[in-house]
């Protein structure tokens, strides 16, 4: 894996961005603004389909070459004049060098009319690391997934389906990895029916490579500089091409849910309230239930978490995840109270012993230094504050959170009503309702139902036999000291502890296989303790917690919630028994496909298993249930939804059957 670079610019007199790699220019040297007008938002017709959508309807927009991103900006100035209050603009776009934040600030300065616009998007353009980065904005009516990294390798993971392309690499001649047959049939992949697309290019080359996909190009005339320019639609897959693979049956869409929108979550920890603000988002009705009297009390209670990223340099299904999760999270945060709520003062990781070391010297070698950079221990303790005997990892953008300010904040729509005090004890499917049970009383019933109760999932028949596992887990809290104000940066080894807030340090946390109970233990006490002591000796004497009985330290504890491959489980849930008999075929021979739809349990869906990181996961995965459910452009690579996809379990044990 290469790290990615940020753009290299060159500004002109007049203050214009000009590529250094590819010399040539973002926009027109004439007019950028109406240049874009005319070529994308002009020749895709989208003054007239926007006006066209209805409350509840979208478009989805896809671009090669985010750039400087006016052309989005564009498109969401014509969104917000013509579309109506409730319908949602989708923009996918792919960018192998990113602008640096200073950069995309200073080209948009160039264009006040679209300052509203531009203000919002600066304000979320954070974390903006390799891969599928989701960004919302405009509380939800506007969505832009970048896709980081090189259009080729980028545009295959993606699943979705495109109204409209704009076609803006730089000009073909310096530029031609952006305009290949290759390209152009994974735009044709993605096209919806009917999809529009348009590019200021007219080169002869570039327009018959298009066609070739399945596209009907036309000459039109230019604008500016620009002679002609080129627009067109989509016709249909080539009949002499062969046609790309369809998703496997067990990982396709399920039929979408029709008639009322509204769902049923159960659970109202991060997952449940994350997944109710992103359907809720989309004008989803949301029943919220939760067994308890208020939000976030098993697992999302812990008073601070940590924005940790555990990464893999071999872009693993869940480093991928985490990485586009932690951006997500990061640019969530910034709706939130920073020092009460959360606090981005960065996150070190320890080399405390030689294997971690190794490790870390691996990650260094394939992320940007902006994600994640070494620190010799001089280095590592000038920033932590205290003395460190290691040097480590630093994460700059990360820091830690109070999981219940996010859980409240997500559950606050005017969508999403909270039911505390309700358990569902059983779940029943009536005429095309799913009812949620205690005894013989109706909690709440609606078309679709998302299980969110992390392992009491499997308290559920038609999820029990999911491989969920309840891991205990205990945290000390201690009181911050004059010395201890000191700690600058969350420290982990085997451990981690935050700087204080509201005048408490967290400090975590234990694993425990086998209990069952929630009570704190003095001897996880005493564990976290040894914890803190192998993170930094001296902040164990800042904080006096040598002179503290382990009998007099507070904390809590809860359960995480793993499956054996690390892996949250999000998406559809299908009927295991019927599903067993469907793709019995792989039993004997695991590289079928057969062609048996995926029998699945109507309006079913699950997010769960999001072990030690769920502030990392749940929201993305919250976004990637959304989208199942809304036909959208997924947030996360086909490969990583499969990942997460509650089928792999009995997609495997079928497989394994096989002996193979
Ligand atoms: C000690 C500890 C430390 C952690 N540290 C970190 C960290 O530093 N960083 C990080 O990212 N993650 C951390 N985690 C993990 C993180 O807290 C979890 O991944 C996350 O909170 C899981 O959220 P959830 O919504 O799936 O589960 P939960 O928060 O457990 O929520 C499930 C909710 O569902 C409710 N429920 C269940 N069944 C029903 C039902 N039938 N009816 C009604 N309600 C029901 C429960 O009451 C509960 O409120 C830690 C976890 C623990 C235990
Ligand atoms: C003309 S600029 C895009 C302008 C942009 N649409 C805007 O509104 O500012 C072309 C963009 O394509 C990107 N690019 C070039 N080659 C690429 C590749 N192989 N994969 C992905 N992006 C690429 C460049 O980094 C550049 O940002």
């Amino acid at each position: 894996m290469n790290p990615i670079t940020h753009a290299q610019l060159d500004w002109d007199d007049q203050g214009r961005p000009h590529s250094r790699v590819f010399d040539d220019v973002y926009f027109s040297d004439k007019s950028g603004l109406e240049e874009t007008r005319y070529v994308f938002l002009e020749q895709n017709r989208l003054q007239e389909r926007f006006a066209a959508l209805p409350v509840g309807g979208r478009l989805v927009i896809g671009e090669t070459g985010f750039g400087t991103g006016l052309n989005f900006l564009c498109a969401w100035q014509l969104f917000e004049q013509y579309a109506v209050a409730g319908a949602h603009l989708h923009f996918v776009s792919v960018e192998k060098y990113p602008l640096s934040h200073a950069d995309l600030q200073r080209a948009l300065a160039l264009w006040p009319e679209l300052q509203p616009f531009a203000e919002q998007l600066l304000k979320q353009y954070i974390a903006i690391h390799q891969g599928f980065q989701r960004l919302i904005l405009d509380n939800g009516r506007v969505t832009l997934t970048l896709l980081i990294g090189d259009a080729l390798e980028q545009l295959p993971q993606l699943d979705a389906q495109i109204d409209a392309w704009f076609l803006d690499g730089f000009a073909p001649a310096k530029n031609p990895d952006m305009w290949t047959a290759e390209l152009f049939a994974e735009l044709a992949r993605l096209a919806a029916p009917g999809a529009t697309i348009s590019t200021f290019t007219s080169t002869g080359w570039v327009r018959r490579l298009i066609n070739a996909a399945g596209f009907k190009m036309k000459r039109t005339p230019g604008i500016g500089h620009k002679w002609e320019i080129l627009r067109g639609e989509f016709l249909g897959w080539p009949a002499q091409t062969p046609l790309p693979p369809a998703a496997k049956p067990w990982f396709a869409r399920p039929p979408a849910i029709d008639g009322e929108r509204h769902a049923l979550v159960i659970g109202g920890g991060l997952a449940g309230c994350t997944t109710a603000a992103s359907l809720a988002a989309r004008g989803w009705r949301v029943s919220l239930l939760e067994r308890h009297t208020a939000l976030a009390q098993e697992a999302s209670g812990n008073p601070q978490g940590v924005l940790y990223l555990k990464l893999s340099a071999h872009g693993t299904a869940l480093s991928q995840l985490i990485l586009s999760g932690f951006g997500h999270t990061r640019r969530l945060l910034e709706h939130l109270h920073r020092g009460v709520d959360w606090d981005g003062c960065g996150v070190l990781q320890l080399a405390f012993n030689a294997k971690e070391a190794e490790r870390q010297a691996q990650l260094a070698a394939a992320f940007s230094p902006g994600l994640l950079h070494l620190l010799n221990p001089a280095q590592a303790q000038a920033r932590a504050g205290v003395a460190l005997e290691h040097g480590g990892l630093f994460f700059p953008e990360g820091g830690w959170v109070h999981p219940p300010a996010l859980c409240e904040w997500q559950a606050r729509h005017p969508l999403i009503t909270v039911l505390t005090h309700h358990e569902a004890l059983e779940l029943q499917r009536v005429d095309g309702q799913w009812h949620a049970l205690a005894g013989d009383t109706r909690l709440a019933s609606a078309p679709v139902v998302v299980l969110a109760g992390a392992a009491e999932i499997k308290r559920f028949p038609f999820s029990a036999d999911l491989p969920l596992k309840r891991i205990r887990g205990q945290i000390t809290r201690l009181a911050q000291t004059p010395q201890s104000e000191a700690l600058a940066t969350v420290v982990c080894a085997e451990g981690y502890v935050a700087p204080a807030r509201l005048g408490e340090h967290t400090l975590g946390a234990s694993f425990d296989f086998k209990s069952d109970d929630l009570t704190p233990t003095v001897a996880e006490h005493a564990g976290n303790l040894e914890m803190l002591r192998e993170i930094s000796v001296d902040l164990t004497q800042r904080l006096g917690a040598d002179a503290l009985a382990p009998e007099q330290l507070e904390g809590r504890a809860a359960f995480r919630c793993t499956s054996p491959d690390y892996l949250p489980i999000v998406g559809p849930l299908a009927e295991r028994a019927a599903f067993d008999q469907a793709y019995a075929a792989l039993r004997k021979d695991a590289r079928q496909i057969p062609e048996a739809a995926c029998p699945w349990l109507d309006g079913l869906y699950i997010n769960s298993g999001h072990g030690s990181r769920g502030l990392i996961t749940a929201p993305l995965c919250a976004e990637l249930l959304a989208a199942w459910l809304n036909d959208e452009p997924l947030p996360v690579p086909a490969s990583v939804s499969e990942a997460c996809h509650p089928n792999r379990f009995a997609l495997r044990a079928l497989i394994r059957g096989t002996g193979g």
